[in-house]
């Protein structure tokens, strides 16, 4: 580990919470707050290519809001294929890959394929990521590391003796993917509800009052200033 870490993180991860709230505060239907968020989104993204960020990967569904309400479920659904074909031009400009975490398996067959195509027609620019949660829980994603872990095991192909925190992290979703340097949680909660557990571990940590519809440039800026000030010790003294 190098003395002076770089001071712009280079993987920063998101919980963009506050939409509901956001609109609720209008008198507006929830879905207006989503739909503020996802210009949010884009903006940040725009963010990371400006600052040097090279990967970022944000919380747009979880594996826990599936219990929403019907139209609230459907409504983001919709909101999530309509982004894909809005951004995959700025992706394909920006030479961005996107890339997604999660149980791809329960979203619903159109969004599917749109990922699937806009994922396999970035999936040559290697230096910036966008990495989409969705329909993602770090529980879950822990648990199916460990059983594909045993399996090897089971198998004789894996000492279990030799198993280290590197072997769990190689079989996590995107294990090419390094550990985000900045968590950004919008909305004032102080919560991880679930999100990248593991690879959180030294992560820093940044929690911000403004709603994820309200959090643009500015507000990012405001965050890696704040992770540029922050000393990391990684478990030292120093
Ligand atoms: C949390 O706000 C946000 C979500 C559950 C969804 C995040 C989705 C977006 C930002 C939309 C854009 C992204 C894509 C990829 C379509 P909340 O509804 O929990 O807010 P609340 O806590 O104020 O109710």
């Amino acid at each position: 580990m190098s003395d002076e870490p770089s001071k712009v993180p280079q993987h920063v991860a998101v919980i963009m919470d506050g939409n509901g709230r956001w609109a609720k505060a209008r008198g507006w239907p929830r879905l207006k707050g989503h739909q503020e968020g996802a210009k949010s989104l884009r903006a940040i993204l725009r963010a990371c290519r400006d600052h040097g960020v090279k990967y970022l990967t944000v919380y747009a569904f979880s594996s826990e809001n599936w219990i929403r309400p019907k139209a609230e479920v459907s409504g983001l659904m919709s909101l999530l294929k309509t982004f894909l074909r809005k951004q995959e031009f700025e992706l394909h400009e920006n030479k961005v890959r996107l890339r997604m975490i999660g149980q791809m398996a329960d979203l619903p067959g159109a969004v599917q394929q749109e990922l699937q195509r806009v994922m396999a027609a970035t999936a040559h620019y290697p230096d910036h990521h966008l990495i989409l949660a969705l329909s993602y829980g770090s529980r879950a994603e822990i648990t199916a590391a460990c059983r594909q872990i045993a399996r090897k095991a089971k198998a004789g192909t894996l000492d279990p003796e030799k198993i280290t925190d590197a072997t769990v992290a190689q079989h996590l979703y995107l294990p090419d993917v390094p550990d985000p340097d900045l968590l950004i949680r919008t909305s004032g909660e102080m919560r991880i509800s679930n999100f990248l557990l593991w690879q959180i571990s030294y992560a820093e940590l940044y929690v911000t009052p403004v709603l994820w519809p309200d959090f643009r440039e500015p507000e990012f800026a405001a965050a890696l200033a704040d992770y540029a000030g922050r000393h990391r010790r990684f478990g030292d003294i120093k």
